[in-house]
């Protein structure tokens, strides 16, 4: 029967050590509304006003910059995924920044990790659910734009899909507009505050259009050069369906990139996801004030 294919399949990603595809998992659709997770009490009960994504490397912000009330593990919550990434601790932060309540993730869940597109953007839905109005979503990335040198912050003006899917696709549930627009994904005003304080705050803070690839490879010279062409300014593995998801909801959206390295090509040297760690962490008091201060303005 369907259901023994499906388990055998699950058992094959269970011994590989492999995160369970949701098309192979005994829940066998792409149906949200039976994959919603119970939301601790915790949460609910604290109101968050702003969600913040920590991308590779910034999950230290949480320890830095807020006033933290709790955590909740991801693994405590029933039926959301676990993160697997190097550097991504796999929990929710709670506390304050300037008495703003924010709810933030330290770590987050990637398309390459094996997670439905569903899986990946959960957390957008959690945060939906329990109030969030406005999402902070960051990310390490690579410079395309030749402006940008590596610690360099980069505040999305826009971005371009290429993940050749979109987590909308299937979405079951009422909630949110089915045909987002997406004309403004990334909040113009709120954009026009953090740009006066970079600037009066001398942070050369770069603006630009994030493209998403699925990853993890990282992309060829070839690539890099055709998203160039494209109008992309940086490239990485995220941000993209969070955004989408967030848009949906009618929440408003940052999005701000750590420029951890050269893009394939742009640099004549290898990458690896320990110079994307080891930038990120060099900027880490910087990222923090940038990102705090776009939690007060918001
Ligand atoms: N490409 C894709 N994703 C990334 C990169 C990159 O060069 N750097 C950090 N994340």
């Amino acid at each position: 029967s369907t259901l023994d294919r499906s388990s055998a399949a699950s058992d094959v990603y269970k011994r590989q050590g492999l995160a369970i595809p949701l098309s192979h998992s005994n829940n066998e659709s792409n149906d949200h509304a039976m994959i919603l997770p119970k939301i601790p009490q915790e949460l609910t009960d604290f109101k968050p006003e702003i969600g913040l994504i920590l991308g590779s490397g910034l999950g230290f912000f949480a320890d830095d910059r807020i006033e933290v009330v709790g955590r909740v593990p991801y693994g405590d919550i029933e039926g959301f995924p676990v993160s697997t990434v190097q550097g991504h601790v796999g929990q929710f932060v709670y506390g304050t920044i300037e008495g703003k309540r924010v709810i933030c993730m330290q770590g987050r869940f990637h398309f390459y990790e094996g997670y439905a597109m569903s899986q990946v953007t959960l957390p957008i839905r959690a945060m939906h659910e329990i109030g969030v109005r406005t999402l902070f979503v960051t990310n390490a990335a690579g410079g395309i734009n030749l402006d940008f040198v590596p610690g360099n912050f980069m505040l999305l003006s826009d971005h371009i899909n290429a993940l050749g899917t979109n987590p909308l696709i299937a979405w079951k549930g009422s909630e949110g507009v089915q045909f987002p627009d997406m004309s403004e994904v990334y909040d113009g005003e709120l954009r026009a505050k953090i740009r006066d304080w970079a600037k009066a705050h001398s942070v050369d803070l770069k603006e630009g259009v994030y493209l998403a690839t699925t990853g993890p490879s990282f992309e060829t010279p070839a690539e890099v050069r055709a998203f160039g062409t494209l109008g992309a300014d940086a490239v990485g593995m995220s941000t993209v369906p969070e955004a989408i998801v967030a848009r949906k909801f009618g929440m408003r959206v940052i999005g701000i990139s750590c420029i951890t390295n050269a893009a394939a090509g742009i640099s004549k040297t290898e990458l690896t996801h320990e110079e994307v760690s080891e930038t990120a962490d060099s900027v880490r008091p910087q990222f923090a004030d940038l990102l705090a201060a776009g939690v007060s303005l918001a």
